[in-house]
């Protein structure tokens, strides 16, 4: 469950209007950790929801060990003091004395006077130096190409434990999976769902008929079944539901050969390509 919230907030589960931009609902939070047995929160200081999701993670009951809380540090916090700082200003707006992923939001650190791979090593130190701690119980990176990861490569010691990058049936990035297989770094795809954009192709809609299914669970499916962690997002309990029942059907290999074929290179969300 994510919980990005650029649309602005929700405070209640009776709005059901569709954003495709975001949006933040305390009730569909605490459906989904409450009755939909959802673990694994995706958030970011950028969603500006942390503190929100402190209220929800409390008022569903469920203890603290038995989630994954992923948050990320935004680039105004890049550099080795203001990463640390940034680290425990989360937990403390999460509630939380640890987090279990900390991510690197984005590759573009915008510090003048300093390259980009200058501040993403610098920051990187202090990332491993929270991992050590046992602050974060892993770090990691999202949005880093091929060529953030070998600069980081040459100048850090940990790898990143994941890199959390943009995938959905028009985004699929399969040099960069390769290269993150082979060092040991958990490709985790973000929106899923191309946001929207991928539930109304003639393709995904005709899998969907084919196995019963809904063009969401085709496309959740296809990214588990292609090895990737997928997190979907909804501001509607019904569809948090809806989305997370993809763990008793499979997509035939050739099935899942069609939707492989649908990459076209469209971002949906951000475009890295051009950060040095
Ligand atoms: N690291 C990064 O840079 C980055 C960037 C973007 C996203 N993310 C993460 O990835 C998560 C997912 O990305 P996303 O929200 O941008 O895109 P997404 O999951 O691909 O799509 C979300 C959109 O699909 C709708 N939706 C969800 N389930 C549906 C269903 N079963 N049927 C019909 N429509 C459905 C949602 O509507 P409602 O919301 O109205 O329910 C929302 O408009 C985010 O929450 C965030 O945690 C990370």
């Amino acid at each position: 469950m994510n919980t990005k919230s650029e649309g602005g907030y929700k405070t209640d589960s009776k709005d059901n209007s569709t954003s495709h931009r975001g949006g933040y609902c305390h009730g569909a939070v605490v459906h989904a950790l409450q009755q939909c047995g959802v673990r694994h929160i995706d958030t970011a200081k950028r969603y500006g929801c942390e503190h929100l999701l402190q209220r929800a993670i409390r008022d569903s009951g469920v203890k603290r060990e038995d989630l994954w809380i992923t948050t990320k540090l935004w680039h105004s916090d890049y550099g080795y003091d203001n990463t640390k700082k940034a680290c425990l200003e989360s937990c403390e707006r999460l509630g939380v004395e640890y987090l279990d992923l900390y991510l690197i939001h984005w590759p573009d650190a915008q510090v003048p006077g300093k390259s980009n791979r200058e501040v993403r090593a610098e920051t990187w130190r202090a990332m491993e130096e929270l991992y050590e701690k046992g602050l974060c119980k892993s770090i990691g990176v999202s949005n880093f190409l091929i060529s953030h990861l070998e600069q980081l490569k040459e100048d850090c010691v940990i790898t990143p434990h994941v890199n959390q990058v943009e995938y959905h049936p028009f985004q699929r990035p399969q040099e960069l999976v390769d290269y993150c297989r082979s060092r040991n770094i958990v490709f985790e795809g973000y929106c899923p769902l191309a946001k929207g954009e991928a539930l109304t192709h003639p393709t995904v809609i005709q899998l969907a008929k084919k196995y019963g299914r809904t063009p969401a669970q085709i496309c959740i499916r296809w990214s588990i079944q292609n090895g990737i962690v997928t997190i979907p997002k909804s501001t509607k309990a019904e569809w948090i539901e809806e989305n997370c029942k993809v763990f008793d059907f499979t997509i035939t290999e050739d099935d899942v050969e069609i939707l492989n074929g649908m990459h076209d290179g469209r971002h949906v969300s951000w475009d890295p390509s051009f950060i040095v």
